[in-house]
């Protein structure tokens, strides 16, 4: 059982009421599994180069170290579960006429919750892609036996199918995510610290298209202030306990 959030009367009868809604997730909807975030006290990037790491340019200068990292955090997330957090979001789906779940992570951890088609805006942990062919494959080895893991069919050396720092996103997935950004009524923003663009600038599209933004965060971010309702708590906790007020208010079993 959670805490009763504190929603003004107009803003919940909005989130109530939507038929169409989406979500953008980030590395703090899986920090309650045990995923370590990016920035902040013990985040990925404190005391790692991220371009030496997750850049053509590192990966081309020392594949083998990028991959030992890939490997590590792969064998790391292997062993995780999805928390409440994402099995809310999950649940979203049925609750919404239509909702797009929108996520900068790569740990898979939605599509594990029963999201049906996440739009990964940054690629997949579990996904490899041949340097040669661009051939994308998945690979659930944890730990990988051969590092760096070869293709299949080409024996060239593959790649994780992850966006790196100066690379552009897939078009097809920044089309589904801007499309779900401008049609939502609702647009929630969970545990990103919405720095790292595009990802970053949805909720703004989604505003200027007349959506309401609900950010969920441990701690405010440079959007806050510009957000509808800024609900801070743990995503594991909030987002269960904002779909039981829905799910109540639509007369739905919880
Ligand atoms: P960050 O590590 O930048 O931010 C995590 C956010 O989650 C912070 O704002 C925290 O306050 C918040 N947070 C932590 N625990 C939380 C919890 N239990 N509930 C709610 N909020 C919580 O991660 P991202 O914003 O996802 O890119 O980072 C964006 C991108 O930067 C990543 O996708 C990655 C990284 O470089 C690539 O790898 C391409």
């Amino acid at each position: 059982m959670g805490t009763q959030l504190e929603i003004p009367p107009s803003i919940f009868e909005k989130i109530v009421n939507a038929k169409v809604a989406a979500a953008m997730t980030g590395a703090g909807v899986s920090a309650e599994s045990g995923v370590p975030t990016f920035r902040g006290e013990n985040g990925l990037w404190r005391n790692r180069r991220p371009e030496e790491l997750a850049s053509m340019e590192g990966f081309l200068d020392d594949p083998r170290l990028v991959w030992d990292w890939y490997d590590w955090r792969r064998t790391t997330i292997a062993e995780i579960n999805p928390n409440d957090g994402h099995y809310a979001l999950a649940e979203m789906e049925t609750v919404y006429d239509e909702f797009t779940l929108i996520t900068q992570n790569v740990d898979g951890l939605h599509a594990l919750a029963g999201s049906r088609d996440p739009v990964e805006m940054h690629g997949n942990i579990w996904h490899t892609r041949c340097m040669k062919e661009g051939t994308i494959m998945e690979n659930r080895e944890a730990p990988l036996k051969r590092i760096p893991p070869l293709c299949p069919n080409c024996n060239t050396m593959v790649r994780p199918h992850i966006i790196w720092f100066g690379e552009e996103l897939d078009t097809d997935v920044l089309k589904r995510a801007g499309e779900a950004a401008r049609s939502s009524e609702v647009f929630f923003v969970v545990g990103t610290s919405s720095v790292v663009q595009p990802a970053a600038s949805l909720a703004g599209l989604a505003q200027r298209n007349n959506s309401l933004v609900v950010e969920v965060n441990l701690e405010r971010t440079p959007i806050t202030d510009s957000v509808d309702l800024f609900l801070q708590g743990p995503s594991g906790v909030v987002l269960p306990d904002l779909l039981r007020m829905i799910c109540r208010a639509r007369g739905f079993d919880v």
